[in-house]
């Protein structure tokens, strides 16, 4: 079976990635469930320039339909991830996807120039779910509710990074195409969909929300069929190559997501109930293609019979 993949003129292995933020720093978790040769990419938690400490808590609660979770990207900032994680990163046998957030271009600039070029990643996947601050107007929006500060924000990323650049779609947002179209404007090589989708969790007894940021996002099946319309919506309107993410939980789902149109996927919480998640979902996609003839994973991106959905 040829589960190579090529995206953003890079070869994977495999088209299953693994989320950012569901995978621990580097991964070391999971070192006694998977293989990480067989791993299409790794994408980092997202890193920032400056270190945070992340929302307060509590920062996840199970819903009755998904995981919501507030985490609030906290990190040790750019410098210690270059110094201490980055360069560890790089010696797994797997691609290394390095995923950035920040509130300005400056800020997009500057990470982007502080990563050595001896251990550059395969790519870089900016997280566009942060609030934008470089824009008086559009202020109070996240950068990938905004076509604008999003062609802005990849433009500057483009321009910096000496590796391709992923654009990481939130999908609260009434047209995602308006978005991924900007992105592809300004340059990406790709765009990855989706984020979590906005919500919130009552505590009816002490009559509060759950989470301490009072809003989190919610990830796991329940969004699946979201996930897919927004990203068979983008692969009917845009050219560009699609990452799908949200709630795979097994080889069928990255079936489902693949005939929408993406090229790859990235498996998130799923990895936090099941630490051999990517090693079972890549065995049960074998299993899929074998069943339906099909001879290799590309083959099967976008072939979706019909399927207009906008
Ligand atoms: C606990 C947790 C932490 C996350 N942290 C990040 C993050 O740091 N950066 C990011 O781009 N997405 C983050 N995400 C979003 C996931 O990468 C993914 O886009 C989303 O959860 C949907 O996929 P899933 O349903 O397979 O989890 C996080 C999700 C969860 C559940």
């Amino acid at each position: 079976m040829d589960l190579k993949i090529k995206l953003a003129g890079i070869t994977f292995e495999n088209p299953i990635w693994v989320a950012s933020g569901t995978f621990g720093t580097k991964g070391q978790e999971f070192e006694d469930f998977i293989d990480f040769a067989q791993v299409g990419a790794i994408v980092t938690k997202t890193v920032t320039l400056l270190p945070r400490e992340g929302n307060p808590p509590p920062r996840v609660v199970e819903t009755r339909s998904g995981l919501l979770n507030s985490i609030g990207l906290p990190n040790k900032g750019i410098n210690s991830f270059v110094s201490k994680e980055l360069p560890e990163l790089k010696k797994m046998p797997t691609k290394i996807i390095v995923s950035i957030a920040g509130t300005s271009l400056k800020d997009i600039e500057k990470m982007i120039k502080k990563i050595p070029e001896n251990i550059m990643p395969d790519a870089i996947e900016l997280n566009l779910s942060c609030p934008n601050v470089t824009h008086g107007k559009t202020k109070y929006k996240l950068t990938a509710q905004d076509p604008q500060a999003t062609e802005k924000m990849v433009k500057i990323a483009v321009g910096t990074a000496k590796c391709p650049i992923i654009a990481k779609l939130t999908p609260n947002v009434t047209d995602i195409t308006e978005i991924a179209k900007a992105a592809k404007k300004a340059g990406a090589q790709a765009v990855s969909l989706v984020n979590t989708y906005a919500g919130i969790a009552i505590d009816v007894e002490e009559m509060k929300p759950v989470l301490g940021n009072v809003v989190g996002g919610l990830s796991g099946p329940a969004i699946k069929p979201l996930a897919l319309k927004a990203v068979r919506d983008v692969y009917n309107s845009v050219d560009i190559p699609i990452v799908g993410i949200g709630g795979i939980v097994g080889g069928v789902d990255v079936a489902e997501f693949m005939l929408c149109g993406a090229g790859a996927v990235q498996v998130g919480t799923a990895n936090l109930i099941d630490p051999d998640a990517h090693k079972r979902i890549s065995k049960e996609f074998e299993k899929y293609l074998i069943l339906k003839g099909i001879k290799k994973a590309s083959g099967l991106t976008g072939k979706l019979k019909g399927g207009r959905t906008a």
